[in-house]
């Protein structure tokens, strides 16, 4: 008898769902022993062409009562993929990432998962696919290999190989010495690692991963990143949310999510220089003081102007919508504008665009007899971020 499992189901065990009213979802009951079959772990080297796609969508909807959280998706994300997906609070990630487990019923629409369809055969990929949920999903109760005891159950890993599992996960979390630790015991990086551990066990060729490292360091979440690349390397396909553009920068494809629909998607590179069709410009505000501008030894361009000088920037900017500029929005320190008109559609970037350039001396030109003598206007290569600011608002404009 498998002790741990009594009492105990968890959001990262995707099971499939028998019914669902009103939203609300409702799981059989996890039955020691009764379990679906194990599918083929991916090793290394796996030649993932000759394999399905991770993942395939169709005309995805779920509805929520008289509410619509995914509105209509179509995604693909091929082997081997590092996918990121990205999307404003309540876009709708977590519920497409719930219909990718099985773990909630479509409305409508066809999901393939490893080349199972989920919509009418959920527990066939439920041994295939890890699961890293949004919401933390560890046994506070419980050590931390007895969590991983517990998912190895969940998962099937087979007894005879639960050790091997088990020490490869704690040196891959870096959790070798905390095998006694209360995931409550571990700083949140650590329980992060802890989580993907867990969701690795039985080595799944898919891991979907929700917002794993909202709340980590910077220094842990780079640590992170780190496992998920020799995740990848190990021939894992990757499907991770995030909030964070550097993470997202890492991944080899993203899409965007917005009001429950995909409103771009492509690799990074792509986003960055595609789809923006109007140059971006950064306008710094430099302290007044000795040495022309740019010049070394003169006040740096960013991080000196103060916040209340960044705030009326953008209140006038905004009031004067209509001359030239179009979304304007706080990045770091500076201020970005998308200015009206061509400049970035070239595939190069805004930054190399003639267009560009002259809107930039135009508005720091006005910006200068606007009462803002200490603005220096740049045009700049769209960053993500500035991607992602501009195509949610134009959708908020819709
Ligand atoms: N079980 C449910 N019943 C009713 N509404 C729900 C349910 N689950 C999610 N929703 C709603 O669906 C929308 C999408 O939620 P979801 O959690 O998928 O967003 P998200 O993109 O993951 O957001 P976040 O970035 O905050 O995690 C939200 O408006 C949410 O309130
Ligand atoms: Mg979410």
């Amino acid at each position: 008898m498998r002790s741990w499992w009594r009492g105990r189901t968890a959001d990262t065990v995707p099971l499939p769902v028998v019914a669902e009213t009103d939203g609300r979802e409702v799981r059989p009951a996890v039955r020691p022993g009764v379990r679906p079959g194990v599918g083929p772990a991916v090793g290394r080297g796996v030649r993932h062409e000759a394999q399905p796609p991770a993942v395939r969508i169709r005309g995805l909807v779920k509805r929520f009562g008289g509410f619509t959280a995914v509105d209509g998706v179509d995604l693909d994300v091929a082997r081997g993929e590092v996918f990121g997906f990205l999307g404003p609070n309540g876009s709708g990630k977590t519920t497409l990432i719930r219909m990718l487990t099985g773990s909630i019923a479509a409305t409508r629409g066809s999901i393939e998962v490893l080349g199972e369809n989920v919509v009418h055969h959920p527990e066939r990929i439920a041994s295939r696919i890890g699961y890293m949920s949004q919401k933390f999903s560890l046994f506070g109760d419980l050590t931390v290999e007895e969590n991983l005891r517990f998912y190895a159950g969940v998962y099937d890993v087979p007894p005879e190989r639960y050790k091997e599992r088990r020490d490869y996960v704690l040196r891959m979390a870096d959790l070798v010495g905390h095998e006694q630790a209360r995931p409550d015991e571990l700083s949140v990086g650590l329980k992060q690692r802890l989580a993907l551990g867990a969701a690795t066990m039985h080595e799944p060729e898919l891991l979907l991963l929700d917002e794993p490292t909202s709340g980590v360091d910077p220094v842990a979440r780079r640590a992170f990143w780190d496992l998920i690349h020799d995740l990848a390397q190990r021939g894992v396909t990757l499907f991770v949310t995030t909030h964070y553009m550097e993470e997202a920068s890492n991944c080899t494809r993203l899409a965007f999510m917005y009001r429950g629909r995909i409103i771009a998607d492509g690799t990074p590179r792509e986003l960055r220089t595609r789809t923006l069709s109007s140059p971006v410009v950064e306008v710094r505000l430099e302290r007044q003081g000795p040495g022309p501008k740019g010049s070394e030894g003169g006040e740096g361009p960013q991080g000196h102007g103060d916040a209340g000088r960044a705030d009326a920037l953008i209140t006038h900017l905004e009031s004067s919508a209509g001359a030239g500029v179009g979304d304007v929005y706080a990045s770091g320190a500076a201020v970005h504008a998308v200015l009206d008109g061509p400049g970035a559609g070239d595939g190069t970037g805004a930054g190399d665009g003639t267009g560009a350039g002259d809107g930039a001396a135009r508005l720091e030109r006005r910006l200068r007899a606007e009462g803002f003598p200490e603005a220096v206007v740049v045009p700049v290569t769209p960053s993500l971020e500035d991607v992602f600011v501009t195509l949610v608002a134009a959708q908020r404009r819709v």
